[in-house]
């Protein structure tokens, strides 16, 4: 018995193997053919944030309604100084007939004859599937789940959500992620839960007792205690700084 269940211990994580970049890591890098050609990544997005992220399949509902979605808000996430790089483990001409259908006879939510201009990479022997951990065996060992990388112009991942097969993804959060990043980074604060631009910011925790006790008297910062300060950031100042005008 004792025998079995280590045999069976073995077998399951070897199938639970698989490799997955972290947050702060680089973003693997891969040559890829696509939709809008042959992509070389993330070396030819550097300077700009992209999406990558991947989808079960083409010819699927769900999958159908969020490349509708995605590509409906291109122009919104190109603002935002961020590209948008679609995969599924689909040959190259599945992909060219999915997007051309979904143009000529697919309306979801009033959006209709919606062209997919972001490229959508041909995986279909898992290559960059499997090096972006996309693959999650138990969920399903010949699709890609529905996860999202979101990368910096440095080509570093910078944070992760994966969603399974059955769960179309929440674009609100997707661009709120996007934003949120970019403001941490351009005034060096943190958002806390449920930020949208115009909420007041965190200031990070204190490094010593001095500025423990400097932030107390900052009239610009309201701190309930002396690890939880916020201040207010204006909604026109941030919008300012990340979007393209
Ligand atoms: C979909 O996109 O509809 C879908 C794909 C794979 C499994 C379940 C749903």
């Amino acid at each position: 018995m004792g025998q079995n269940t280590a045999q069976t211990n073995e077998q399951y994580n070897e199938k639970q193997v698989f490799s997955m970049p972290r947050i702060g890591d680089a973003a693997p890098a891969f040559k890829a053919t696509t939709t809008q050609g042959p992509i070389n990544f993330p070396a030819d997005y550097k300077g700009d944030w992209v999406i990558l992220f991947s989808h079960p399949a083409d010819f699927t509902p769900v999958c159908t309604s969020e490349f509708i979605t995605f590509a409906s808000l291109e122009d919104k996430f190109a603002k935002a100084n961020c590209k948008l790089v679609g995969l599924s483990i689909d040959g190259l001409y599945s992909h060219i007939a999915w997007l051309r259908t979904i143009k000529e006879k697919i309306e979801y939510k009033g959006m209709k004859d919606v062209e997919v201009n972001f490229p959508l990479i041909e995986d279909i022997k898992m290559d960059v599937a499997r090096k972006y951990g996309m693959i999650q065996e138990n969920e399903d060992d010949t699709k890609a789940v529905r996860a999202v990388f979101f990368i910096d112009p440095k080509g570093i991942v910078r944070s992760l959500i994966y969603y399974p097969l059955s769960l179309g993804r929440n674009f609100d959060e997707l661009y709120r992620v996007i934003i949120a990043l970019q403001t941490a980074d351009e005034f060096g604060v943190a958002t806390p839960a449920d930020w949208y631009p115009g909420d007041d910011v965190i200031i990070g925790p204190a490094g010593s007792c001095g500025t423990a006790n400097d932030r107390m008297e900052d009239s610009d910062i309201d701190c309930k205690d002396w690890f939880f300060c916020t201040k207010k950031l204006d909604k026109d100042l941030v919008l300012d700084r990340i979007l393209k005008k």
